[in-house]
């Protein structure tokens, strides 16, 4: 066989146990949205009533639904108390179409339970695991999961530009028995299934495969692996809690409501009044070379990132010199911009529990 049909495949065996899925597993080449817009673009349909979160919404209005939106509080998780009493009151929803991580808050939301509930109702689960694929454990067919989709580019440390997507028996059987076709030619997940059933062995894909993103993406699933999955999370687990803790004990708050949804992959810190955060981002980049998000422009254009911070820590970032970097830098910066702070006190946190 080729050489890189073995890869191919073999990268695929991996992004299953990543999903936690015996179902099907593809690649389409493009950034996370490419996902996200085949899961929609292939299984609803127009007039569908789907409750979606807000990032769900804009790739639902193209196909023409009717959304009901998940509307809560800044810091606020997806809970399963929501779901259910809108799958109560509404009728005939065909999904829900939520993130796992929310990346803009450094929240993870129970999909966990959701899907129990998501399953009960009879409406098929449609989940955004951009930013959690790799970083926190997934359960594809224990949680009632009918798509989910990812980017190589977060937690899987690889070069942006491959989406791995998982599909469910039931989506397929929604998917086959559409009424209308599905008005996407490159992002029909019809073709991705129909490549490998047809040419599986030289040409997996239904286009061009961005054969050297492959490769890259074997890498770091390479050598995830070869951590072992689970350590993977638990260095995932102990970076999220250091970085947490860091900031708590420098007096900030983070932007997550209640703790237990915090996100282990990406931390947002509510910026604190009175003190100037251009001054901070660009000590924090210009000086020490760190890039936190959010860029202070991106508080101009995007209100969700107003008033706040966040700090990654996902893939190759989870890791003890990276976060005491960052940590250190966060300090100084902070000191620097006359933040009231012991000198010392976050670091001091952060390596007693990376240690
Ligand atoms: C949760 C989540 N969903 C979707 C996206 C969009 O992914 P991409 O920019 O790779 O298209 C992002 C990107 O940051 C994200 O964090």
């Amino acid at each position: 066989m080729d050489e890189f049909v073995t890869i191919y495949e073999e990268v695929i065996k991996i992004l299953k146990q990543l999903f936690g899925t015996r179902s099907d597993v593809f690649l389409i080449t493009g950034s996370g949205s490419a996902g996200l817009e085949a899961s929609i673009i292939s299984l609803i349909e127009p007039g569908d009533k789907v409750i979606a979160d807000d990032y769900y919404l804009r790739f639902l209005e193209v196909v023409g639904t009717k959304v009901i939106l998940l509307e809560r509080g800044r810091g606020e998780a997806i809970t399963p108390s929501m779901i259910e009493r809108i799958l109560k009151k509404e009728h005939d929803v065909k999904a829900v179409a939520i993130a796992h991580n929310d990346t803009a808050q450094g929240i993870t939301n129970p999909i966990n339970e959701i899907g129990e509930i998501v399953k009960n109702y009879g409406a098929l689960f449609i989940v955004d695991a951009v930013s959690s694929l790799g970083g926190i454990p997934i359960k594809f067919d224990e949680w009632h999961i009918d798509i989910c989709s990812s980017g190589a580019q977060k937690a899987l440390s690889a070069p942006p530009g491959l989406a791995p997507i998982a599909v469910s028996e039931r989506a397929w059987e929604v998917i086959t028995n559409r009424k209308t076709p599905i008005p996407s030619r490159y992002l029909n997940l019809l073709s991705y299934r129909e490549a490998v059933e047809k040419h599986g062995r030289w040409h997996p894909t239904p286009f061009t495969t961005a054969t050297s993103l492959v490769v890259a993406l074997y890498a770091s699933l390479k050598s995830i692996m070869s951590e072992g999955l689970d350590k993977v999370y638990e260095r995932h687990a102990k970076a999220a809690i250091a970085v947490r803790e860091s900031l708590k004990a420098a007096g900030l708050k983070l932007l997550v409501k209640d703790e237990r949804y915090a996100s282990n992959t990406v931390t947002a810190v509510i910026w604190p009044e009175g003190y100037s955060y251009e001054k901070f981002w660009h000590l924090l980049y210009d000086k020490y070379r760190v890039m936190i998000g959010n860029p202070p422009v991106q508080w101009l254009s995007w209100p969700i990132f107003r008033g706040s911070f966040r700090i990654g820590h996902m893939g190759r970032t989870a890791r003890q010199d990276h976060i005491m970097y960052t940590i250190s830098a966060i300090e100084n910066a902070l000191l620097e911009i006359s933040y009231p702070i012991k000198t010392g006190i976050m670091t001091e946190v952060a390596e007693k529990i990376l240690t």
